[in-house]
């Protein structure tokens, strides 16, 4: 069986729409905090067994459509040799910041790069139901790059933005080779079991139009081209880039997620007219795009507003998402009523919206 994600992704119909939510794996479970007191996040990634422990738990309490791979976005970062901590997002030990780091970075083969990740996708995908999806992960070139450069999370990045200005030329290498990591590493999760796997743009949209599309875009394209000659399918998400959205509409990936920023039922109509390189079966999949502050109103106010969205949105093609991470602190019940919500559609006839 097909599960239900891989079918929306192909633009298929479907009786409801999948469901799952961005950071559903850490963050905001009670068994999550718990397990925490026990161990720390980085020895949580490194043990495949409590990796997969991790990955099931919103499973087990909310079955979510799709389980999405406990890891971070700087995992695979040390297969490059770079040693990192978490306080609590990564903070860089030796930050890569001049041309002669960049160029001696060697990317290594696939098998090398993190292979407790997919050592945790093996122990994971069969405890998952026929229908429900495994993803993978992994940071697209500039917010991956945005770590390495600036060390540590940092508001705007600019040290990354500077490094542009200043040699494009150094910072097209960096881009290239994490494109590189990035699609060997993302071609081992799906040989692992990975149904899909989703390439998290966080920090992509700090750049101008003119910046991301000469600079940032072409290798956002070699890294999904090389996961679609592997056979790979792929989300793209942005976080806050709706200046890009347009332009991200045509990248070779199977499905498209923004955040809440985007008019997701908009790009929808606008997108039925559009034909792009990527767009085989003549739909890209869209994925998100509530607002996560959203389910700290309660599970009233987000079952009422998952029922709006959903009433606009057409169902075939789209994959139900918060627009960026759940919250820590967002209370299960409003996440219940989110589930609660969505599995309703089933049965329902997707016919009555009208672009
Ligand atoms: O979705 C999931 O639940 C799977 C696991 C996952 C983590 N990080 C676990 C984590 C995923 C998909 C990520 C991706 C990630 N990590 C991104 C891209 C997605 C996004 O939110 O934009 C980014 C930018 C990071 C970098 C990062 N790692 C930050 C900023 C932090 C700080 C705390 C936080 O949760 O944001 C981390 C640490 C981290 N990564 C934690 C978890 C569960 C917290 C560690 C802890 O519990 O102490």
């Amino acid at each position: 069986m097909k599960p239900l994600l891989l079918r929306a992704l192909h633009g298929e119909e479907t009786d409801r729409r999948p469901t799952w939510i961005m950071r559903q794996a850490g963050r905001f479970l009670p068994e999550y905090l718990a397990l925490k007191k026990r161990y720390t996040f980085e020895e949580l990634c490194a043990d495949p067994a409590l990796a997969a422990e991790v990955t099931m738990m919103p499973m087990k309490r909310f079955d979510f459509d799709a389980a999405i791979t406990f890891a971070d976005l700087i995992t695979p970062a040390s297969a490059l040799g770079v040693k990192f901590r978490f306080d609590p997002g990564p903070i860089i030990a030796d930050p890569i910041n001049t041309p002669a780091e960049i160029r001696a970075l060697v990317v290594p083969s696939g098998p090398e790069i993190a292979p407790e990740v997919a050592a945790a996708q093996r122990l994971i995908k069969p405890q998952l139901k026929a229908d429900q999806a495994l993803l993978g992960f992994a940071g697209a070139p500039f917010s991956l790059a945005a770590y390495l450069v600036e060390g540590r999370g940092k508001q705007g990045f600019p040290l990354l933005r500077a490094m542009l200005a200043e040699d494009p030329v150094v910072f097209g290498e960096l881009m290239a080779k994490i494109a590189l990591l990035s699609a060997r590493y993302l071609v081992e999760q799906h040989k692992a079991g990975c149904d899909a796997v989703q390439v998290f743009d966080s920090w992509g949209g700090l750049l101008s139009l003119a910046d991301w599309r000469a600079h940032v875009k072409p290798h956002i394209i070699d890294l999904l081209t090389h996961l679609r000659d592997a056979g790979v399918p792929t989300i793209f998400f942005a976080n806050d880039a709706p200046h890009l959205a347009r332009e991200m509409a045509d990248l070779p990936s199977d499905g498209l997620a923004l955040c809440w920023r985007n008019d997701l039922v908009a790009l929808r109509a606008e997108l039925g007219e559009h034909t792009g390189p990527n767009l085989e079966t003549g739909t890209k999949a869209l994925q998100g795009n509530l607002d996560p502050a959203i389910l700290l109103a309660g599970p009233e106010k987000t079952a009422a507003a998952v029922q709006a969205f959903i009433t606009a949105m057409p169902r075939r093609g789209h994959i139900f998402n918060l627009g960026h991470g759940i919250m820590p602190g967002a209370p299960l019940e409003s996440v219940a009523a989110l589930i609660e919500t969505l599995r309703a559609e089933a049965g329902t006839p997707s016919e009555h919206h009208s672009a």
